[in-house]
């Protein structure tokens, strides 16, 4: 085979309380052609990081692409024409980079005839970028809780009800490392356990499509209280969704702020994007769904 298209969903990690423990496939996609042949390898990219994200080796799907060569000990391919039509934004909490990540890793596997099995792709992204959420839901679509401290990593994927799901993703460039630098090494007890059940809470509450279990069940202590004051007007566009009756929370790392609306999206929406402009900062919108998909490819 001398082509193949892959293509991986946006997620969103944490939902909250489960802080590097649960992820969110999205109805979003990247999806990348690589065409063996042509002159070298050569990076094309489309849509979202067009004109930023680098058109050569630097670019992370190739650097994923070559690592699973290297650790195969195989010949990289002379010549690789990837083109890359990208519909997540970049750096917002969504998971692009692990979509880049995957759609190398997922690209060398194929070319090499398949030697890894998903959970190995899993494990390999885990070591390039240090946490499994984004990773697990990406791989394993719906709602997706990893244990990543144990090999093999344990997954659990649920397939959820229909939800109408915002994402505001402001103008903002918080990179994870420093998003993660601020969180404290130790934490109180009684966090921890507010976390526990929180987290247990929103896994039910998803999966019932019970939005007033959400509201109470999509709360925090380990990273938001950090989080917030680094990301001006998030805590606000927070508190802004679940005056409309939305659970809200940082999508990953944030910046950008997801919320589970009823049938007022629209309105949730424009309340979280004003919170982000009061605090001057400009913003764009999703509206979304949850995706029982995963990443795919075609050969
Ligand atoms: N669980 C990770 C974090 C996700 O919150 O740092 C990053 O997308």
């Amino acid at each position: 085979m001398n082509e193949l298209m892959v293509t991986v969903p946006a997620t969103s990690a944490n939902l909250g309380p489960g802080f590097d423990c649960l992820g969110l496939a999205l109805d979003l996609w990247n999806t990348t052609t690589f065409r063996l042949g042509g002159d070298g390898i050569n990076v094309q990219v489309k849509g979202e990081g067009a004109g930023q994200l680098p058109e050569d080796t630097g670019n992370l799907v190739v650097q994923a692409f070559t690592s699973l060569y290297v650790r195969h000990e195989a010949t990289m391919p002379r010549d690789l024409q990837i083109e890359c039509h990208n519909l997540i934004p970049m750096g917002s909490g969504l998971g692009s980079s692990t979509a880049a990540i995957l759609t190398g890793l997922i690209a060398a596997n194929f070319f090499l005839g398949q030697p890894l099995s998903k959970l190995d792709l899993l494990y390999m992204t885990i070591e390039i970028e240090g946490h499994a959420d984004n990773a697990a839901a990406a791989l394993f679509g719906g709602l997706v809780l990893v244990a990543a401290d144990v090999f093999p990593p344990i997954i659990r994927s649920y397939s959820l009800p229909p939800l109408s799901i915002v994402v505001v993703v402001p103008k903002f460039n918080l990179p994870t490392r420093e998003a993660r630098a601020v969180l404290p090494e130790k934490i109180d007890r009684r966090d921890a356990i507010f976390n526990i059940n929180r987290t247990a809470l929103v896994v039910d509450a998803l999966r019932e499509g019970d939005r007033r279990l959400l509201m109470t069940a999509m709360d925090d202590r380990l990273h938001q209280p950090y989080r917030f004051p680094l990301i001006p007007g998030s805590q606000a566009a927070v508190e802004s969704a679940n005056k409309l009756g939305a659970a809200a929370a940082l999508s990953g790392a944030g910046p950008s702020v997801i919320a589970f609306a009823n049938d007022n999206a629209r309105e949730v929406a424009a309340a979280m994007q004003a919170a982000f402009r009061d605090a001057g900062i400009d913003s764009r919108c999703y509206h979304l769904t949850p995706t029982m998909q995963s990443a795919h490819w075609y050969g």
